[in-house]
């Protein structure tokens, strides 16, 4: 069972909490490169429980920074995004991406102190279609993560985000929670209903997965097996990485090029930001030996449009108000949730939970071991972090997190499940190789 003392640590990511300084040290995806425009309108961001905007200036260049102007702490969202910087309306004065103040009309040349003025802003980069900041202290920020998907240039990925309305860890954990797969998305689907070759029959057929687990140089990983063809088990392999990064196991493991991150708006707010790799081979099919789509698991992906609230962006349409679209006519014919598109079943059963989920409420078992390894974890990453400033797991050394990948695939049931990742590792298809070369 989780503590409340560390349910606390684990929950909470604002400024000055221990988990939201743990991921202050790394650079953070804040938002899609094309949100924004060149002299295009401000962009509302939520980060770690933060206020800030997003503007891209008349060169290009992003600027991401407190949306109070340091001046009387007018919002910077209602700035005019002029030639080379974004200039507050209240009283004129002027920054650059950098925050610099770079004009104070309000006051008389001779008493101007402009050179003097630092908006709150924060390095930035952008990389793989994706704008990072670096909340941190360190005056030259951490390399930046080299994850595979981060590796590739943007053509090369599908990038997206998806907001859900819970805190971040319940969030993420349905990433590293195995064994709903068979209930939650295929309660009713039978084994016989698959085509042979068809992957998911395994799951159909086993509902309640082995898993090995252990913490890793970037997080914690587990691997998930069941008997397959005789002699054979099918694994799923899923990861958790620092600070708030998964890879989902949904895919073939040889060119499962995927990772998402959970990122904290505030704490009971959540953007997921998903980088795949445009040659990533879909998923087992999710269509019947008959030919018909198995009940609930087609994709169901609108949106609302977004605004420019601080919580207005990429919102699903089904959502809390409408109880997700449920269908219980369906629910009880043929779809274990009534709720259509895995994307969603997984977003409703997460939001159900409550804003902020009440750990000490669990009754946690076997089957959530990766849960609770990977708590522990984050636990003792961030009390170090508070306690001596261990520096955080893959920080600076990035490159130790080329090593994760998740994914499915079938080995002999006679060789261990570590060895069995190992072989898969040595067989995949790494593109990031080539794009490296090209560079
Ligand atoms: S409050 Fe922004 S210029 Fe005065
Ligand atoms: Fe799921």
């Amino acid at each position: 069972m989780t503590s409340k003392r560390d349910s606390e640590i684990l929950v909470h990511t604002g400024p000055g909490t221990p988990m939201g300084e743990l991921m202050r040290q790394y650079w953070i995806p804040a938002c899609l490169s094309s949100e924004l425009a060149a002299d295009g309108a401000p962009l509302r961001l939520m980060l770690l429980g933060e206020r800030m905007i997003a503007f891209r200036d008349s060169q290009g260049r992003v600027g991401v920074m407190d949306h109070r102007c340091p001046h009387r702490c007018a919002s910077l969202f209602l700035g005019r995004n002029e030639q080379g910087g974004i200039r507050c309306v209240y009283h004129g004065w002027k920054f650059d991406v950098t925050g610099q103040c770079v004009d104070m009309p309000n006051v008389l040349p001779h008493e101007d102190f402009k050179h003097k003025v630092k908006a709150r802003a924060f390095p930035v980069v952008e990389r793989a279609g994706l704008v990072w900041a670096y909340l941190g202290a360190r005056a030259v920020p951490p390399p930046l993560p080299e994850f595979e998907a981060a590796r590739l240039p943007a053509d090369q990925l599908r990038v997206f985000c998806v907001q859900r309305e819970c805190n971040w860890l319940q969030a993420l954990e349905g990433d590293i929670d195995n064994s709903h797969f068979g209930f939650l998305h295929g309660g009713l689907v039978k084994p016989e209903d698959y085509a042979p070759d068809n992957r998911g029959r395994y799951m159909a057929t086993h509902r309640a997965p082995t898993y090995g687990i252990t913490d890793t140089p970037w997080g914690t990983m587990y691997g998930a097996h069941r008997p397959a063809e005789p002699g054979q088990r099918h694994y799923r392999f899923a990861h958790f990485l620092f600070p708030f990064w998964t890879m989902p196991p949904d895919g073939p493991f040889v060119d499962h090029i995927v990772i998402r991150a959970w990122v904290p708006m505030d704490d009971t707010h959540t953007m997921m930001v998903q980088m795949v790799w445009k040659g990533t081979s879909p998923p087992f099919s999710r269509t019947a030996k008959d030919g018909t789509p198995l009940p609930g698991t087609q994709p169901n992906d609108a949106f609302l449009p977004n605004t420019s609230d601080w919580f207005g962006r990429w919102r699903r349409a089904s959502n809390p108000s409408n109880d997700y679209l449920i269908d219980r006519e369906v629910q009880s014919r043929s779809s274990y949730t009534g709720i259509q598109g895995v994307d969603n079943q997984d977003q409703a059963v997460t939001e159900s939970m409550g804003p902020i989920v009440d750990h000490a409420f669990e009754h946690l078992g076997p089957s959530d071991r990766m849960i609770t390894t990977t708590r522990r974890r984050l636990i003792r990453a961030a009390k170090a972090w508070k306690s001596d400033g261990a520096v955080p797991p893959c920080l600076d050394d990035p490159q130790a997190a080329l090593g994760a990948r998740s994914g499915d695939f079938a080995a002999p049931d006679t060789v261990d499940w570590r060895e069995a990742y190992d072989r898969e590792m040595a067989a995949g298809i790494f593109p990031t190789v080539a794009a490296r070369a090209a560079e």
